[in-house]
């Protein structure tokens, strides 16, 4: 394990949302490796300085993964303490029918290449008995009007409890439920939450409920309102 306050962690889909706030709120304590879509000329003035970037398009999982391996053997990186496998999309569905697209693409980004990233990164997490995060969803209990999101985190949710128990003792394995949470995600899945976005929590505070909940390594947490109300973004241990 490396020393405190100098951990080696991966956020992918960290140059924006819920990813880019955990970035902000870690990067002045630690070595960041981030991931995107987008190419480093379109992210330059976005991503905390010092940090590292590499793009891994999940829409092709396996070579995602490749990326993020060849990322960190440019940084020199043989060992991680953090992975946080956050990068994610979701699509708005008419009448609870998404497009053959919208499905495969969903699943790709969401869940198959979650799934090609922890294994690519076991090694690397395993030198250090380190800590794998995937970030879920409260839709992974079901959620009408994005099908394929929500089957897309309920599979997050069956990995995550597949491999903690199969990785215990090696790699600590957990899985994040954030809540409704102010970024562009509900924009881009094309749905528009109305007076709701006015409810949703500030990508900061999710953020910070989410360090908290992986320096606590438990699994699975929920980091929606009620957990905020009762400080969950100003109490627990610091990561
Ligand atoms: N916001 C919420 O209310 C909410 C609630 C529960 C769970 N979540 C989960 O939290 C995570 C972050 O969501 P967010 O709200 O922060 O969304 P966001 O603001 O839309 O950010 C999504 C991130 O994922 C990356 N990404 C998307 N498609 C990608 C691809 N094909 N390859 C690589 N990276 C890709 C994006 O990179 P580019 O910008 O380069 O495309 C961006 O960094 C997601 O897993 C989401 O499901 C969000």
């Amino acid at each position: 394990m490396i020393g405190a306050g100098s951990r080696r962690i991966v956020i992918t889909g960290g140059n924006a949302g819920i990813g880019l706030a955990l970035a902000r709120k870690l990067a002045d304590r630690h070595r960041l490796l981030i991931t995107g879509r987008k190419q480093p000329g379109d992210v330059a003035g976005v991503i905390p300085s010092g940090v590292s970037y590499v793009v891994a398009d999940q829409s092709d999982p396996e070579a995602s993964a490749h990326a993020l391996v060849a990322g960190l053997g440019d940084l020199g990186w043989d060992a991680l303490d953090n992975a946080v496998l956050n990068a994610g999309v979701g699509y708005a569905a008419l009448d609870g029918f998404d497009t053959t697209d919208a499905i495969r693409e969903t699943l790709d980004i969401n869940l198959a290449a979650a799934i090609a990233q922890a294994h690519a990164l076991y090694p690397f997490l395993e030198r250090s008995r380190g800590t794998l995060t995937f970030v879920g969803s409260v839709a992974h209990r079901g959620s009408a009007a994005i099908p394929a999101y929500a089957a897309s985190k309920a599979g997050l949710h069956g990995l995550a409890r597949a491999l903690r128990s199969e990785w215990g003792g090696r790699v600590a394995v957990q899985i994040l439920h954030p809540g409704p949470t102010r970024t562009d995600m509900h924009e881009k899945a094309g749905y528009d939450p109305g007076r709701l976005r006015a409810l949703f929590l500030d990508a900061d505070d999710t953020a910070k409920m989410m360090a908290a909940a992986i320096a606590s390594r438990r699994s699975p947490v929920t980091t929606s309102w009620l957990r905020y109300l009762v400080g969950g973004a100003f109490t627990g241990r610091r990561l």
